[in-house]
């Protein structure tokens, strides 16, 4: 299956809260992983050089894309994980389901910087998390186990 969901007209539900370890829905991840390489294409990196992509998909089958944007001013640099994310909640998406990352790093899966993680977490803990090479292989993981004992909107009483 899709991460803990089933697929009923459409829309993603949660079914468990549980992560899950296999997936039925292998052509929604691959497209997943697609977009994020087209997205990290998109990259404005002049200074780093090192492009990003990621694709989020929500619980109604969308999937939104961003990629890295920097600066000149670098700190205001903003990474790919936060740009779909933003991008996203602006298009009106608040409940994900998982999200696909990639750069240009061949050799091992790289996953998304300690500020994404804590983005990402303020949009609910069991997202699945696709670690994607440019070769389209990618590794399963998940939010909970890339940020443990995170600070989230519970702990704020949300
Ligand atoms: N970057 C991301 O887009 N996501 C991450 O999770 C890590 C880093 C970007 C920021 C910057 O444009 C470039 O990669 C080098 O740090």
């Amino acid at each position: 299956m899709l991460i803990n969901c089933k697929k009923t007209g459409g829309v993603y539900q949660r079914t468990t809260l549980s992560f899950p370890t296999e997936m039925s829905d292998h052509e929604k991840v691959k497209e997943l992983v697609s977009k994020c390489m087209q997205a990290r294409d998109m990259a404005y990196c002049p200074y780093s050089r090192f492009p990003v992509g990621a694709a989020i998909l929500t619980v109604d089958g969308a999937i939104i894309t961003g990629c890295n944007v920097e600066n000149a001013s670098f700190g205001l640099t903003v990474c790919a994980e936060r740009t779909a994310i933003q991008r996203a909640v602006a298009k009106g998406h608040r409940k994900f389901i998982a999200i696909a990352v990639t750069c240009d790093i061949k050799d091992s899966f790289v996953g998304p910087c300690g500020a994404c993680r804590q983005v990402l977490i303020e949009f609910g803990t069991d997202w699945v998390v696709y670690l994607t090479k440019p070769d389209g292989s990618y590794k399963e993981t998940s939010l909970k186990e890339l940020l443990p004992l995170a600070f989230s909107p519970a702990h704020l009483g949300n």
